[in-house]
């Protein structure tokens, strides 16, 4: 199937992603470049010279502009909101499903699950995270054994005497519950093609856990398989991990034309809360081009709040707990509270 244009999972052409802008100096400009407000950049600074007492003022206004634009803006480029402080809840139920979903592999679905969910139960939230990866990462990542889990969801989907309170089990977060998932589901990837309604499938199972939780968020596998359809189907809206490297833009087409078929065909209400930036590294120009492409693709879509790359992210995993615990003061445990707040302004105003 491989054309010389075709690439990675997602198989489409470069044609659909333009080409990275161009430093205007056309050189690398290294840490130093600061990517120009567009207020400033459309401001052309006077060419000709003028007398000394001319010129004074005039250089003193464009400092000035470039000062704010520097202060106001967020690493997205665009000038940072300010998000409330979540509001507490008195009661609990009604959960938004929510889907961490891109066929790319090592994008921070996982990641992002973990620690948004994490964030959120801080936030007084009762969050069920839903293991839908026969990899089993996010299990593994809140320190579960795979060869050792008496049940997983792989059981809740294939049989009907099990029951979704005989599956879930608590995490060492307080109020985050977690559908554990191993090897077994691959299986069911299979067995599944056979059932009545098989794209439905995982909505059904999670059907109880609505009325319990306030969130619920589904770690997809890196496929645009009937895993991944089921959890579309079963979610209210998607968040797409994003990682700020040129070649993770490609593939994005697909996988909104993906989300677009199953809201046509199986769940009208399906939305994108937003495309997040992952594993950002501001320090080279090669970040900050491609998260100005991001917003150029995607506008507001994107999400204010972008997650920079650190190694703490692996430590938690081997840790098997969240940052939010395992590094509760680090800039990334910081990061994901402010995505917390972030999505819960969105959900909000919708
Ligand atoms: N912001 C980050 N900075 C550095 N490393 C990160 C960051 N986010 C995730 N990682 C690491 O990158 C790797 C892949 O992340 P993760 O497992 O969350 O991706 P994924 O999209 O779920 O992958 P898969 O498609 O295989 O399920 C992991 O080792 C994780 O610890
Ligand atoms: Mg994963």
């Amino acid at each position: 199937m491989s054309g010389p244009e075709s690439y990675g999972a997602g198989g489409t052409s470069a044609s659909e992603i333009p080409p990275l802008l161009v430093n205007p100096a056309g050189t690398l400009a290294g840490d130093a470049m600061v990517i120009p407000h567009p207020a400033s950049r459309n401001s052309s600074a006077p060419e000709v010279t003028l007398g000394e007492t001319e010129l004074q003022p005039e250089e003193d206004v464009i400092v000035s502009i470039a000062e704010e634009a520097e202060v106001a803006l967020g690493p997205t480029g665009r000038p940072m909101p300010d998000l409330p402080e979540p509001t507490p809840l008195t009661t609990h139920g009604h959960a938004r499903v929510i889907s961490m979903c891109n066929q790319k592999g090592g994008v921070g679905k996982t990641t992002t699950t973990i620690n948004l969910g994490a964030s959120l139960a801080e936030y007084g939230r009762k969050v069920l995270l839903v293991d839908f990866d026969p990899q089993g990462s996010l299990s593994v990542g809140l320190g579960l054994n795979p060869h050792q889990m008496d049940l997983s969801i792989y059981n809740l989907l294939m049989q009907r005497d099990v029951s979704l309170d005989d599956v879930v089990v608590p995490t060492g977060v307080a109020g985050m519950d977690l559908l554990p998932s191993n090897i077994d589901l691959s299986a069911a990837e299979v067995q599944l093609v056979h059932e009545v309604a098989r794209e439905q499938t995982l909505a059904r199972i999670l059907a109880p856990a609505i009325e319990k939780y306030d969130v619920i968020l589904i770690d997809c596998q890196p496929s645009l398989g009937l895993l991944t359809v089921n959890a579309l189907t079963a979610s209210d809206s998607v968040i797409v991990p994003l990682e700020c490297e040129y070649f993770a833009l490609r593939g994005v087409a697909l996988l909104k034309i993906t989300i677009d078929k199953v809201r046509e065909r199986l769940n009208p209400k399906l939305t994108i809360d937003g495309v997040l930036g992952t594993m950002y590294d501001g320090r080279t120009l090669h970040g900050r081009e491609v998260m100005e492409r991001l917003v150029e693709a995607w506008g507001d879509t994107v999400f204010h709040t972008v997650i920079r790359r650190t190694v703490k992210f692996s430590d938690s995993t081997v840790a098997g707990e969240p940052i939010t615990s395992y590094a509760s003061a680090s800039a990334g445990a910081e990061s994901y509270r402010q995505l917390a707040k972030e999505v819960l302004a969105r959900w909000r105003d919708e």
